[in-house]
């Protein structure tokens, strides 16, 4: 059978790493957390003293140093020069620090370029999630969808997913915050042409599940 890539973006709080887990085990595919390699940059920046805000900075570490990353395919672990960073890259600060890592190009076209290797690692297909995989790093993926949802159950969700562990302050910035400052590098509020828009507001993660499951299966 033909490899299957299923590619998924959304803002903080869509669901897209739940979904994109859920549906990953679902197909036997692996399951790659986009995001999750802009977290382990800046674990690596904050480790080396490199201050996030700081474009010049920002893009001497990373043409200078090759930071390792490593992420398990069955999303076990995330490792970043062999530590393993799996549970500080949800840490508030790193949260705190990763949209200015992000916004620098030279630190962007580096991990799109890992990201496409990782995409095609395993022979089986992949479910990949962020904020442009389905525009910039997969835009051939047969299967892309934009995951969105109001503010109000975003920030819901993600409270959740916090367990009460932070303020409302800190959750709004987290979620609200965050993304104006990631939509100003990528439009992940728009679904581009071809991209299957879903708006999970009112569906539960199964129900979500489902439907991505359901149309990677009429598509491919
Ligand atoms: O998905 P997650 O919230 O873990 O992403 C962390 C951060 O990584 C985002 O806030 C964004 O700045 C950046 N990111 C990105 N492009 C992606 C995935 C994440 O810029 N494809």
């Amino acid at each position: 059978p033909h490899r299957q890539v299923i590619a998924i973006d959304g803002p903080s709080g869509s669901g897209k790493s739940s979904t994109a887990r859920a549906v990953a085990r679902a197909l036997g595919l692996s399951y790659l957390d986009t995001g999750a390699m802009y977290r382990a940059v800046a674990v690596a920046f904050l480790d080396a003293g490199v201050d996030p805000s700081d474009v010049e900075q920002v893009i001497a570490a990373t043409t200078g140093a090759d930071i390792d990353i490593s992420l398990d395919p069955d999303d076990r672990w995330v490792r970043v020069n062999g530590r393993d960073v799996t549970d500080e890259i949800r840490e508030p600060r790193v949260a705190q620090h990763v949209s200015a890592v992000s916004t620098v190009p030279e630190c962007r076209a580096d991990l799109v370029r890992r990201q496409r290797i990782l995409m095609d690692r395993d022979p089986r297909g992949c479910v990949a999630e962020g904020r442009d995989v389905t525009t910039v790093i997969y835009p051939d993926a047969p299967v892309r969808i934009l995951l969105t949802a109001s503010p109000q159950a975003r920030l819901e969700r993600r409270g959740g997913e916090l367990g009460g562990r932070v303020s409302g302050e800190q959750l709004r910035d987290q979620v609200l915050r965050r993304d104006a400052d990631d939509s100003t590098l990528v439009d992940f509020t728009h679904a581009a042409d071809g991209v299957h828009l879903l708006d999970t507001t009112h569906l539960s993660l199964d129900e979500v599940v489902l439907a991505v499951v359901a149309l990677a299966k009429e598509i491919s």
